[in-house]
């Protein structure tokens, strides 16, 4: 079996899979509290918080699967990108379990690992596929092969999830700002304020968010608290339903694309048979309803893991160890984590 280990951000996450990666017998996600009175994750009371609940959580990934270390084959740990000092917490648990058993180490990169919870979901797909990962962090599509990923158009400013945790703060609702937009946004109507999708008839597969941010500030300035609250619903919706724009065209148009590859660099797209969204904000409904509904038209395969797999958890970061190389015991005493 594999413990696999996350600590990139603000979850404290463990989990147990097959040997294969394919199937995950226990998925432990502790959600640090700690940092919502600040609007956002503090750096070094994620990682101190990690380090409090690290052994819990992996004890309790290992009781949910039935089993014990003595069971465990191969430890998988998320190494890059992420905070640092968070990442150092996991990756330092992990090496020393992992040592102490003389165990092999597989060190995942944490982008990888939100696209592999698609195998997980579906253990049918195989590379190659275009997989849009949108996340707190990133934002970008990726042409998946079983070489590798190749980039094909991510964010020139901030990620998708950054940008709904940043409109939700000017709305005054709470962090995350995903869940708690679409929460506000029910009942509301889309259409009655104009947010802009950005680069919405260029043909490059970038995207952009700033300017979203800035129209809803400007919106905000002309009204008092009491308008805001009135006009809540209506604002979200609108706000919310720019970003799943913004999303879904970039990813239909890399997947409209398959006849003129050539133009972005990306011969394997002629291939790909599946689309594949990942990352925490692929468990927006209204994302998902969109991308449901518009590959059925086309025909395509979509593949969008269950929420649970979309924002951070271990489970996905042990459905990376297949496609990454093992580090030997002990070699892996001297890794390092890296912030990007
Ligand atoms: O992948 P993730 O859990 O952590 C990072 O690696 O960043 O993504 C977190 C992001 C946050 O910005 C959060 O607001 C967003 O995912 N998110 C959502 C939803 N759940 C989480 N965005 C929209 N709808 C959701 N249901
Ligand atoms: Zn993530």
């Amino acid at each position: 079996m594999i413990l696999a280990i996350e600590t990139s951000c603000d979850d404290t996450c463990a989990a147990v899979l097959d040997g294969e990666g394919r199937r995950a017998l226990s998925n432990v996600v502790h959600t640090q509290t700690e940092h919502s009175r600040y609007g956002g994750v503090v750096p070094e009371v994620a990682s101190r918080a990690h380090l409090e609940r690290i052994d819990g959580v992996v004890q309790k990934a290992l009781d949910d699967a039935g089993t014990g270390l003595d069971q465990i084959e191969r430890v998988a740990v998320t190494v890059r990108p992420g905070l640092i000092g968070a990442l150092l917490v996991g990756l330092s648990a992990a090496k020393g379990l992992a040592y102490a058993r003389r165990l092999p180490l597989v060190p995942v990169n944490h982008l990888e690992g939100h696209v592999a919870a698609a195998y997980l979901a579906d253990p049918t797909l195989e590379p190659p596929f275009v997989a849009l990962i949108a996340s707190g962090g990133h934002t970008a599509l990726y042409s998946v092969t079983v070489s590798g990923m190749t980039l094909l158009g991510q964010t020139l400013d901030d990620a998708a999830g950054e940008a709904l945790d940043k409109g939700a703060r000017m709305l005054g609702l709470g962090f995350p700002g995903g869940p708690a937009l679409s929460k506000a946004a029910q009942g509301g109507d889309p259409t009655r304020y104009d947010f802009p999708v950005a680069l919405k008839d260029k043909s490059s597969l970038d995207f952009s968010f700033s300017g979203l941010k800035t129209s809803l500030l400007y919106k905000l300035k002309v009204f008092d608290e009491g308008e805001v609250r009135e006009e809540l619903p209506h604002l979200a919706a609108g706000y919310e339903t720019a970003v799943v724009e913004a999303l879904s065209r970039k990813l239909l148009r890399a997947a409209d694309l398959y006849d003129a590859p050539d133009l972005y660099d990306a011969p394997d797209l002629y291939d790909a048979p599946a689309l594949v969204v990942a990352g925490g904000v692929a468990a927006n409904a209204s994302l998902r309803r969109r991308l449901i509904e518009e590959s059925e038209e086309r025909g395509v395969k979509l593949v969008i893991p269950p929420p649970e797999l979309c924002t951070d958890n271990a489970a996905m970061i042990g459905a990376a160890v297949p496609n990454t190389l093992a580090v030997p015991f002990p070699d892996y005493l001297g890794l390092n984590a890296r912030s990007v």
